[in-house]
């Protein structure tokens, strides 16, 4: 599946991401800034924050643990998800999220 960034820097950056890693993982193997992703994946820091901007049905809803830990997020919205909780799979064709600049 393709993954577009849209970074606080004002770039964008469309990737190939392989089933079975995560929105997290796709930027960080990539070096891309702005997602930090401090805790390494395990849902436990919440600054690999983005927005969802399209594309985002084929991903499964979020835990109660990732509902938890947006809430601290700064700048959480209704469309904000923790990119390492959001893995690929055959059923994402194009997602599109925005980096906040506030990851830490
Ligand atoms: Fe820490 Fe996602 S990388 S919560």
């Amino acid at each position: 599946p393709k993954v577009t960034y849209a970074l606080p820097d004002g770039t964008t950056h469309t990737l190939d991401v392989p089933c079975g890693q995560s929105v997290m993982d796709g930027s960080v193997r990539n070096n891309l800034p702005g997602i930090v992703a401090e805790c390494g994946g395990s849902c436990s820091c919440a600054t690999c924050h983005v927005f969802v901007d399209e594309g985002g049905a084929c991903f499964d809803e979020p835990t109660d643990e990732e509902r938890d830990l947006l809430e601290y997020a700064e700048g959480a919205r209704p469309d904000s998800r923790l990119s390492c909780q959001l893995i690929l799979s055959d059923a994402c064709e194009h997602v599109r999220v925005t980096v906040p600049d506030t990851n830490g």
